[in-house]
């Protein structure tokens, strides 16, 4: 009966180096960033669709003369003054791009200064995906 127990942690200890050694396995194969959650949109598709729907007058890159509208950076640090929490941030985002006006405006200057942002029919699953990346990756800003 004695041998039982060193018999049982000699398994133990194998099996926590075969663990190990699985492990690091997995860890060698898994892709670089985990799949995205259900519901959750790739941080890819939120810049992709950031850059190819609002960088039109949004970009950090256009010089002073031809801008149409605040670069992406200023709306994010406007908009996480008032709303830093994520879900509030992409809610307040989304509240505004649904039906743009001067009432809910925040950036009173940039209103002055380029006109009230044009209505456009954006998905609502699109402008989600867009603030999510905005709120959790830095954004371009201008130089
Ligand atoms: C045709 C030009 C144009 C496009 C395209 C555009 N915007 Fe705008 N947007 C503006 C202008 C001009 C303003 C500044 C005036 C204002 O605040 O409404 C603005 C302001 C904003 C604001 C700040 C509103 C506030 O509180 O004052 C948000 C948020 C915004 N845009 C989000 C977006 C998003 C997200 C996209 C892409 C899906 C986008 N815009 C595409 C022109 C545009």
């Amino acid at each position: 009966m004695k041998t039982l127990p060193l018999l049982l942690l000699g398994l133990a200890l194998l099996g926590c180096k075969e663990g190990t050694q699985d492990k690091k396995e997995t860890l060698k194969t898994l892709p670089e960033t985990p799949p995205p959650l259900a519901m959750e949109p790739s941080p890819t598709t939120g810049k992709t669709l950031m850059e190819n729907q609002c960088y039109v007058c949004h970009s950090a890159t256009a010089t002073e003369e031809n801008r149409i509208g605040p670069p992406m950076a200023a709306i994010k640090a406007r908009y996480l003054k008032d709303h830093p929490e994520r879900a509030d941030f992409v809610a307040a985002l989304w509240q505004f791009v649904e039906q743009p006006s001067t009432e809910k405006a925040k950036m009173r200057g940039a209103v002055k200064r380029f006109g009230i942002m044009p209505y456009q029919a954006f998905p609502k699953d699109d402008i989600t995906a867009i603030a999510s990346y905005m709120y959790d990756y830095k954004i371009e800003e201008p130089t």
